[in-house]
């Protein structure tokens, strides 16, 4: 018997004792209550069987609110997603509440996915803030936008891994480290779901679980082969933290992995969700991924995925119309027990009572315009977008002294594109909103800015620049902004070639040839190869599609109004022949050391090859820039880094500390990161795995002693046997400024 299942039976003799004697339950994860939990047994009670299997179904009202009213009325329908407009809302919510038998409220959803109306940069920008609590607030102004207008639910966070940037989706998630994706999700969860249940809490849906960003290829929907090893150390722990921060619901992914869709996937769902974890919210399907399920092969047809589903522990169905068409009957045919049926039910009407949607199913739609964009929330846009910027590259060009700089030539297709620059999906986010970079230079410096675009967009083809040329030449210098339409990356928009698409490449050299100082800022969805790029500007400044305020932050950073801090949450490759590179590797029995291309180890070089280890003879093995890599306006230089202890027991903490000084001559903010890294494992270890970061502000000169505690519990794993603990040995650790600087401290663990 495998220690998995020896594990799971453990686990259910303990559940079915606990509710057997009557004792607690386990500790909710989503905050319920004796009272909750009266109200959700009392609706049941009364429910039939219709009733219950109408809870379970969802349905896109994107196709207009009428066609779905006599389904409202007849209790068939549990949620409705894309409706945004409140008197729609008050609509459906009215025919719900006064019209049908049970008066049971629709969970109203929407992919508020970075913002509702004021855009943030997408989550991969958020991430590449590596500020949390800034996050948290902007989840916050979502919440507050769209809860206004009657959504009460949102599909985000996204916690996908994603460690391939040819897949489109890397946008909508927080990057390639599980720590900082947990981080990150923690702090969407309580943004959006507030501090307690009024009517700005907007569920968070935790998504999409799991493995779903290690689809093959980087082409979307497509299969991935997940170890229970790389489930359980790199991808389910975000979601873990994630439900331990309270989210009410999450849902299931489209891949499937190993051979399983994850929406019929009962280990994921019913085994570690709900056993291990104790999640008591609200499963949910992606868009009819119950359906695709027959695509896969894994049923036979509606009625076999629709029974898997609900086998695997799914509570709601997205746009399949699997449980509403088959449930009742499979019930009558034995197939399925009601029982099932009603813990369903218990999770939906949890929630419900929970978001207090009994009491208060109706928005005010004259109110609800009133929020929107407030002054405030474009205020919280633009310090995101600013914070989210990672400096590249910079020889000095930046930041621009606007006193001395006269003529500003703007140029490039993403200088004054007020949609692309909100980036992949922002449903909700209005263009005319949006300020561009163009338009925030234009305000600051009327007069002094010459606007050539040079191309229309991204993909242009373009022999000849003589107008941008002959632009920049009457200017002092020239700002090109570059990058990828929002329609570039996000769901079902997977790249192989990660490049500068159309003439952009050539648009930067031409205006490199004509000697002006150039600053190249890049807007996109994604890491681009862009290593071909940075000879031909003075300064890049990389800007994950920056959201609403992505014009004055992005005018602020380059005039120097702020200072970059970004840091970049995923690997930036040279080629994307080395995907996928990632900097939590293993060591592998073949470590990399040295770094000679295919020119210096030619055989006219004497050498035939390094030895044979992991790297590429034409490439290397190391990327353009590590994770967590960026540049600020100043310097930072790491000293008298150490440790309290040489040896530490499982229940001791690692204080370790550095001092961190400003040795340059502007104020700047440094991302002091810690990675550790477990030598000897009974599975092999990452090189490193980041543990902890921090903001650490500093005035010119001035030095801090940064102190970090790491708890010995945080180096746990789950190993060969099957548990997840802190195996004793020797580790490093590191305090740096990114995942590829720095010397390492070793200490043991007893
Ligand atoms: C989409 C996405 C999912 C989204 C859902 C509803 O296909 O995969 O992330 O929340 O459908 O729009």
């Amino acid at each position: 018997m495998s220690n998995k299942t020896i594990r799971n039976l453990f686990l259910a003799a303990a559940c079915l004792a606990a509710a057997a004697c009557g004792g607690p339950k386990r500790p909710s994860t989503v905050g319920t209550t004796p009272e909750v939990e009266r109200r959700v047994e009392q609706i049941l009670a009364q429910m039939t069987l219709a009733e219950k299997i109408g809870q379970m179904n969802q349905v896109s009202a994107d196709g207009g609110v009428d066609n779905y009213a006599e389904a409202v009325r007849r209790g068939q329908i549990g949620s409705v997603l894309n409706v945004v407009d409140p008197e729609k809302i008050n609509e459906m919510q009215r025919i719900a509440m006064e019209e049908s038998r049970l008066a049971i409220p629709l969970l109203v959803g929407r992919d508020v996915i970075h913002g509702f109306h004021t855009v943030f940069p997408i989550p991969l920008g958020l991430a590449a803030t590596f500020d949390p609590a800034l996050v948290e607030e902007g989840a916050r102004v979502a919440a507050v936008e769209a809860t206004a207008q009657g959504v009460r639910w949102t599909f985000s966070p996204m916690l996908d891994i994603a460690r391939d940037p040819r897949w489109g989706r890397m946008a909508e998630g927080s990057g390639e480290d599980t720590w900082l994706d947990a981080r990150m999700g923690e702090a969407m969860v309580r943004g959006y779901q507030g501090a307690q249940w009024d009517t700005t809490a907007m569920a968070a849906c935790i998504k999409h679980f799991v493995g779903y960003g290690a689809a093959e290829g980087g082409r979307d929907y497509n299969s991935t082969f997940l170890t229970e090893n790389q489930l359980r150390n790199v991808y389910l722990p975000p979601f873990e933290a994630a439900v331990k921060a309270g989210a009410l619901t999450l849902m299931t992914s489209f891949n499937d992995n190993d051979g399983v869709p994850s929406t019929g996937n009962r280990f994921i769902v019913k085994d570690i969700l709900r056993d291990e974890w104790g999640f008591d919210g609200l499963v949910v399907t992606d868009w009819n991924s119950m359906g695709e399920m027959v695509s896969h092969g894994y049923g036979a047809d509606r009625r076999e995925v629709a029974r898997q589903a609900l086998d695997a522990g799914v509570d709601m169905d997205m746009m399949t119309f699997g449980f509403i068409t088959h449930l009742e009957e499979l019930v009558r045919a034995g197939e399925v027990r009601e029982s099932a049926i009603d813990d369903a039910v218990r999770n939906i009407l949890r929630v419900k009572i929970l978001l207090g949607l009994f009491e208060h199913p109706y928005v005010d739609a004259a109110a609800a315009e009133t929020v929107q964009y407030a002054p405030e929330h474009l205020d919280a846009a633009r310090r995101t977008a600013e914070e989210s910027a990672v400096l590249l590259k910079n020889d000095g060009v930046l930041p621009l002294d606007a006193g001395r700089v006269r003529t500003i030539l703007v140029t490039g297709p993403m200088a004054d594109a007020p949609h692309d620059q909100l980036g992949t999906w922002s449903f909700d986010g209005q263009k005319q909103h949006t300020v561009t970079p163009l338009a925030a230079l234009r305000e600051r410096f009327p007069g002094r800015v010459i606007y050539v675009p040079g191309l229309k967009d991204s993909r242009e083809q373009r022999a000849r620049f003589d107008d941008v040329v002959a632009a920049a030449r009457r200017a002092d210098v020239v700002l090109a902004f570059l990058g990828e339409e929002a329609i570039l990356s996000g769901e079902a928009h997977s790249l192989a070639d990660l490049n500068l698409k159309g003439s952009q490449s050539e648009l930067l050299a031409a205006l490199q040839a004509t000697g002006k100082p150039v600053v190249a800022t890049v807007m996109a969805g994604r890491p681009l190869t862009v290593e071909r790029d940075l000879p031909h500007c003075g300064a890049m400044l990389y800007s994950f599609h920056p959201g609403t305020m992505g014009g004055p932050a992005l005018a602020n950073l380059i005039f120097g109004d702020a200072t970059p801090s970004g840091k970049t949450p995923v690997t930036f490759l040279r080629t994307v022949g080395q995907v996928p590179m990632y900097y939590s590797h293993n060591m592998t029995g073949r470590p990399y050391r040295g770094e000679k291309l295919l020119d210096e180890i030619g055989p006219e070089a004497g050498q035939t090859s390094l030895g044979n280890t992991s790297y590429y003879l034409d490439y290397g093995a190391y990327p353009l820039f590590p994770f967590g890599y960026g540049l600020s306006y100043t310097t930072f230089a790491y000293t008298e880094p150490s440790l309290d202890k040489a040896v530490y027991g499982r229940d001791d903490v690692v204080r370790a500390a550095c001092t961190l000084t400003n040795t340059g001559a502007r104020p700047g903010t440094e991302v002091v990161q810690v990675y550790v890294r477990d030598l000897v494992g009974s599975f092999t270890r990452p090189v490193k795995e980041l543990k902890h970061f921090e903001r650490v502000a500093l005035q010119p000169g001035e030095s801090r002693r940064v102190e970090v505690e790491i708890p010995v519990s945080a180096l746990a794993f789950w190993g060969a046997d099957g548990t997840k603990k802190v195996e004793p040995g020797d580790f490093q650790l590191w305090l740096a400024g990114d995942s590829a600087s720095g010397e390492p401290l070793a200490f043991k663990v007893e």
